[in-house]
């Protein structure tokens, strides 16, 4: 194989220069060279592929930095349907014509779903990337418990559910232990909860902090480094008696509370609390903005104006509840070293695997109790279900205590092994040394966009 493609696809994350520096690394050392599709798939769609060579001469090009985030080659949730064989054929011709004898998506559970008609036209493997860590199987026969169930409000008649599991849980079992970018993500949304802290201390505040995911808890989880008094997770619906309950209690004794909440979490009935629209985005999924609110008005109807009066902290619920979202700062900025050394191990991992001709392939990051963390090969279609289709990976239940409304014991020793030693010291020296860099003030920002398209080549001249 003398060269591949690479693409970034769906929502950024802090490590996709991470993975892609690392393909790069590994595909100088085989002397494969490596072309960067701009922004995803949408490249493909455009005649004239616009594209950018990330090791001429088999060398980086210095635009490609592993520290910084986002993606040098610019993302988009634009993805192929699969049932459009005309579009597939077009898009592999396009990468035929430019070369490409291999391509490596870095993309999450999406970009899994389109992959195998891919692979059907060219060599395709994934190197993952997701903040919401919803790409990989709590244990691998995990697909096999999705049932299809009838229902007429569906897009096809019927959806998609889970059964009971049969299968021990062992965390020497799971798939694609964390992605890349999961971590920093925990790294902005734990410190986030420590700053609101002070300030709900200070003002004797109740804060809901509303943590990305989707419809998985792992940030949500790992949020708990912040110390709130209480996480809420997507998969468990709140029992909102003891929750009313636990915040009446913590408020009495230390006159704040800080709640985390996952913007996926639901009520007893599985409704999703934030889906108070129901938008969806290109890719399909259900646009989540609102779960703190909900969980806000929840709190303030069940606890009411008269608890806060008789504390003589504040008027009313309104004035004391208050809800921040972390937001895209979990997406966006320079990758903790967690992130850019796995990142770049399973970007290698997928050069290695085209070479070796494992089409249609995962790169995944395994964990072993004894042995630690190491990268490998998995086949694509072992994430499928019966049908083919591949489910976004929900935080095993076992890692979370319904009644403590915090990580169970399990779920502590599924977090350890990843943050232990996860920021490295140059993530703070480097906080120290940029941050009130006085260049900052006098200079305009530096978009690493602006030197990309210095590089960009297309397939076809510009017709006017
Ligand atoms: O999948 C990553 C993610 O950040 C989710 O956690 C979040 O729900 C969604 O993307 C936000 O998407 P957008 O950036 O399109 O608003």
């Amino acid at each position: 194989m003398k060269r591949i493609g690479i693409l970034t696809a769906g929502g950024d994350t802090p490590a996709l220069n991470a993975t892609i520096h690392g393909a790069v690394t590994r595909a100088n050392q085989l002397k494969v060279e490596v072309v960067g599709l701009i922004k995803g798939f949408n490249c493909l769609f455009n005649p004239r592929v616009p594209h950018v060579h990330l090791n001429p001469l088999y060398q980086n090009i210095p635009e490609l930095d592993p520290t910084k985030g986002g993606t040098l080659i610019g993302s988009s949730r634009d993805f192929v349907d699969p049932n459009k064989k005309d579009d597939l054929d077009m898009v592999a011709s396009r990468l035929q014509k430019l070369g490409i004898e291999g391509l490596i998506c870095i993309g999450g559970d999406g970009t899994l779903n389109g992959l195998q008609p891919f692979a059907e036209r060219l060599p395709t493997v994934l190197a993952p990337k997701t903040i919401d860590n919803d790409l990989g199987l709590n244990y691998p026969s995990e697909p096999d418990e999705y049932v299809r169930v009838n229902d007429a409000t569906a897009k096809h008649g019927f959806r998609y559910k889970r059964t009971e599991s049969h299968t021990q849980f062992d965390l020497n079992s799971i798939v694609n232990y964390a992605t890349p970018g999961y971590a920093t993500a925990v790294f902005v949304s734990a410190s986030g909860v420590e700053r609101i802290r002070t300030t709900a201390e200070s003002h004797r505040r109740i804060a809901i902090i509303e943590v990305m995911g989707r419809h998985s808890g792992y940030i949500a989880l790992g949020s708990t480094y912040g110390q709130p008094d209480i996480v809420l997770v997507p998969e468990i619906a709140p029992d909102l008696e003891l929750l009313v309950a636990r915040v009446k209690h913590l408020y009495d004794l230390q006159k704040n509370v800080v709640i985390v909440c996952g913007e996926g979490i639901v009520d007893e009935q599985g409704r999703e609390l934030g889906a108070e629209t129901k938008s969806t985005d290109p890719a399909g999924n259900v646009v989540l903005s609102g779960a703190s609110e909900a969980l806000r008005s929840k709190l303030i109807q069940m606890i009411g104006d008269k608890f806060f009066q008789l504390y003589r902290r504040g008027e009313s619920a309104k004035e004391a509840i208050f809800t921040r979202k972390v937001g895209h700062t979990q997406r966006g900025g320079r990758p903790i070293l967690f992130d850019r050394f796995y990142a770049a191990a399973q970007g290698a991992k997928a050069v290695e695997l085209l070479v070796e001709g494992r089409n249609n392939a995962v790169s995944v990051l395994q964990y072993n109790t004894t042995k630690g963390f190491f990268v490998e090969g998995y086949d694509a279609n072992r994430f499928r279900d019966r049908w083919g289709l591949i489910h976004a990976r929900k935080m095993h239940p076992a890692l979370y205590d319904p009644k403590l409304m915090k990580p169970s014991k399990l779920g502590m020793d599924y977090l350890m092994p990843i943050f232990t030693d996860a920021i490295g010291e140059d993530d703070m020296e480097h906080t120290r040394r940029t941050l009130f860099a006085a260049g900052n003030l006098s200079q305009p920002y530096h978009s690493i966009n602006t030197d990309v398209h210095k590089r960009i080549r297309y397939l076809q001249a510009e017709t006017v």
